[in-house]
């Protein structure tokens, strides 16, 4: 497949992993004018909880309104500019400026404009407002005005796959954060192929089959080594229309951004666990017992998540620099659920928390060898169709093509 500039049946060129300004190009195309996946509902629970985030050099924050709806903010003062809410998360009904005590209700209006005489007009310096998208409890932003309008058809398609897990009544169980001394593309290229998980992944690939995510769901093309994974995809799938649950992959349907699949799990499992047992005893949503499946989700630029009956891992990826990315995971239970009663932290992150660290590891051990001065682009397999497909995206994102 011959994409634009580049040829999307090989790895990039090594300028694409490592200049400063095809990055800075990336963050302008991508990370500035796309719905970009950044939190959960989770994160901001309750009216005045907010969450400050970052992508590229733009800092914003998404803060719960009085009518629980997700607002979104450029964390910036209107009068001379300091940043308005200070680390991660917190909490307040009255946003006040630390410099000079401006103060903004949960709408982004300004109230108060101390030192400015009465007939100030304060309507005209509120809050600079992002675009927001909340579907299924997952939050999406885009920094661009007007945001693409692709955004309705993705929410219509991934609502009825994301309702049964009722992501707005979890609570986050556990983030975890990981930098990763790569260029953000390994991450996500690394993340659209399960080629190298059963030499890497020996805790993942217990409660996973590596089919479905790279091989095996062409009904035309089935290997014999995919029999087993053939057998309980058809006895679930039978399972899964009398629940009612949606399962037929969706993948990146008319130019989207999206691939969402349910999948069997592996070895008798019912969680992402090393034994066929729960990691959490409260179920979510409307499940009234462990379901032996995993939805996934997949979504260009940035992420991909696992919904299981009885958690949801998220994941998030945030290009900090050309050769720095932050991976952001997140454990969700469902929110009455216990820590030490209803579930184990070491247990219920114990799977990712390994396969992060493994991924990891290729990734910045690609990175060090795309920099090291004999690569040339590699060819992709079949199995890595996902990753070419990513690539051909990524491609159709940069209007001009990238200069050395
Ligand atoms: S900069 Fe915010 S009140 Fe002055
Ligand atoms: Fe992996």
């Amino acid at each position: 497949m011959s994409s634009g500039g580049i040829d999307t049946n090989f790895t990039l060129p090594s300028r694409y992993y490592t200049s400063k300004e095809i990055f800075q190009q990336e963050l302008e195309q991508i990370f500035y004018s796309k719905w970009i996946y950044v939190a959960c509902e989770a994160d901001i629970p309750n009216p005045g909880d907010y969450v400050a985030l970052k992508l590229g050099t733009k800092s914003f924050f998404l803060q719960r309104n009085e009518h629980g709806d997700v607002k979104g903010f450029y964390n910036v003062c209107r009068h001379r500019g300091h940043e308005l809410v200070q680390g991660e998360k917190g909490s307040c009904r009255r946003l006040i400026c630390p410099y000079h005590n401006w103060t903004y209700n949960l709408e982004g209006k300004l109230m108060v404009a101390r030192g400015m005489n009465p007939d100030f007009p304060n309507e005209d310096f509120g809050l600079n407002p992002i675009n927001v998208a909340v579907i299924g409890g997952l939050i999406y932003v885009c920094l661009s005005s007007p945001a693409p309008t692709d955004i309705e058809e993705v929410r219509s398609m991934l609502e009825p796959y994301l309702a049964p897990y009722e992501l707005p009544k979890t609570k986050i169980a556990c983030q975890k954060d990981i930098i990763e001394a790569c260029n953000w593309k390994l991450v996500i290229e690394n993340n659209r192929e399960c080629l190298h998980c059963s030499s890497n992944h020996p805790e993942l690939l217990v409660p996973l089959y590596s089919s479905g995510f790279g091989k095996g769901l062409d009904k035309d093309n089935i290997q014999p080594d995919e029999r087993r994974f053939q057998e309980k995809l058809q006895e679930k799938e039978r399972e899964w229309e009398n629940l009612g649950l949606p399962f037929e992959l969706i993948e990146f349907p008319d130019g989207l951004w999206f691939r969402t699949v349910r999948l069997p799990l592996a070895n008798q499992c019912i969680s992402h666990t090393l034994k066929p047992e729960d990691a959490c005893k409260k179920l979510l949503g409307n499940f009234s017992r462990p379901e032996g499946s995993g939805l996934s989700l997949w979504t260009h630029p940035n992420s991909w998540n696992h919904f299981l009956s009885d958690h949801i891992v998220t994941f998030a990826v945030f290009p900090l620099s050309v050769d720095k990315t932050l991976v952001r995971t997140k454990w969700l239970v469902a929110a009455d659920a216990v820590e030490g009663v209803d579930y184990d932290l070491e247990k219920l992150t114990y799977v990712w928390s390994k396969t992060n660290a493994q991924d990891q590891s290729l990734a910045e051990g690609a990175y060090r060898g795309i920099c090291s001065g004999g690569y040339m682009p590699g060819p992709l397999a079949d199995e890595e169709y996902l990753v070419k497909q990513f690539l051909s995206w990524y491609n159709d994102q940069l209007t001009q093509t990238p200069v050395h």
